[in-house]
């Protein structure tokens, strides 16, 4: 992002919490208890996932020739790889003799051999070898492989489509985000690995909880709220995606700072909800990325958990460090936001009460749930201007 932008972004920040404000949606919004249980709505969920660009990863994921990465997809496990040339490319890990996982984790490998009959594939996903050739007369080497799914690398960040005949095309996605993703970064920082949550919620749900600042002062009164101010959010629309700024505690003492000495990142978290299942927060040393996807049913998701970070991981006690900070953020959603969203998606499937509401006060939460509706041909009439 531009240094103008930021302290423009900074302005505002400091502003809302100077006037203990936040920006507000034009009303307050209604949302339909069933968005969350509905069976019908689950599936539509999930054709729409199955539908957009997903973003499954870092770049630096794939850190150079011959790197490949395993990701798990709304269930569908991905091979990546990074051929000699610098390209990536996707494919279904899917053998395709009796549908063994050809790969697993990361590393560098320009072969894979799946681990039930041996089958070879190599890094193009081309079969390159297959024991027992006599038993397959119907195939053949070289020709035969892997299914290949569209693949980018893009802004910082690895994408693929899950439908093998789609076109990718990221960049009319991410519209005039994608410089600015870019620009951070985060795509090239160095990866922590993946810490994967399996919960109780609806995927919505989970994403619900990276929208708003809100609850700060209840749900994290012991952890962020003792860094990072509550219900004071500067909101900006994208589209289908948009960016929030939670500005911290220590940003009222820029009030005697000039201008030209502000370093904004000491003051604020910068949250992007991309559509329609992405949350990303960028901090002076951090890069979390929250891939958020619906489970078997509606009650039922899988949030994977990544974080990349500017610090050099060669140097272990940095590399400890890092980690303990990866920690401490993932315990926190699990134990403190997952946890109360459980009990929230209990009352939904009760039937007690029909509908929730999103007040004037949670833009993000709003826009999320009205960019899916939109998607899905559901167009609500009552919140005008997001
Ligand atoms: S399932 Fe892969 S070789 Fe048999
Ligand atoms: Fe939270």
């Amino acid at each position: 992002m531009q240094h103008d932008q930021l302290i423009d972004l900074t302005r505002r920040a400091l502003k809302l919490a100077r006037d203990n404000a936040t920006d507000l949606a034009p009303a307050p919004h209604r949302i339909d208890a069933r968005d969350y249980t509905s069976v019908e709505r689950h599936s539509r969920d999930r054709a729409l996932i199955q539908a957009s660009p997903q973003l499954v990863g870092y770049g630096s994921e794939l850190p150079g020739p011959n790197a490949y990465c395993v990701k798990t997809v709304m269930g569908r496990s991905v091979l990546l790889t990074r051929a000699s040339d610098g390209s990536v490319r996707a494919f279904d890990n899917v053998c395709l003799h009796r549908q063994a996982q050809v790969a697993t984790g990361c590393g560098v490998a320009k072969r894979f051999s799946c681990p039930y009959h041996a089958w070879t594939y190599d890094n193009a996903g081309r079969l390159v070898g297959l024991p027992g050739r006599e038993g397959f007369p119907e195939l053949h080497v070289k020709s035969d492989g892997l299914t290949e799914l569209p693949a980018a690398e893009f802004a910082g960040f690895l994408w693929v489509a899950l439908d093998s005949g789609a076109t990718l095309d990221v960049a009319a996605h991410l519209g005039p985000l994608a410089e600015e993703l870019d620009s951070w970064g985060i795509g090239r920082w160095a990866p922590l690995g993946e810490k994967v949550l399996d919960s109780a919620i609806n995927w919505k749900l989970a994403i619900d909880t990276f929208a708003e600042n809100y609850h700060f002062a209840t749900v994290h009164r012991q952890t962020f709220a003792t860094i990072a101010r509550s219900n004071c959010t500067v909101f900006d629309a994208y589209g289908p995606h948009h960016r929030l700024i939670f500005p911290l505690n220590t940003i009222l003492e820029l009030d005697n700072i000039p201008e030209e000495q502000w370093n904004p990142f000491h003051n604020m978290v910068v949250i992007y909800a991309l559509f329609p299942n992405i949350v990303l927060s960028v901090t002076i040393a951090n890069g979390e990325l929250f891939r958020v996807y619906p489970g078997d049913r509606p009650g039922r998701s899988t949030t994977v958990h990544q974080n990349s970070t500017t610090l050099d991981l060669s140097v272990e006690s940095v590399a400890a460090g890092a980690q303990a900070v990866f920690e401490y953020a993932h315990s926190t959603v699990r134990d403190e936001d997952y946890r109360l969203a459980e009990s929230v998606q209990a009352n939904l499937e009760s039937g007690a009460r029909d509908h929730l509401l999103f007040g004037r006060n949670e833009p993000g939460l709003q826009h999320r749930h009205l960019a899916w509706g939109r998607a899905l041909g559901n167009a609500s009439p009552d919140a005008p201007g997001l």
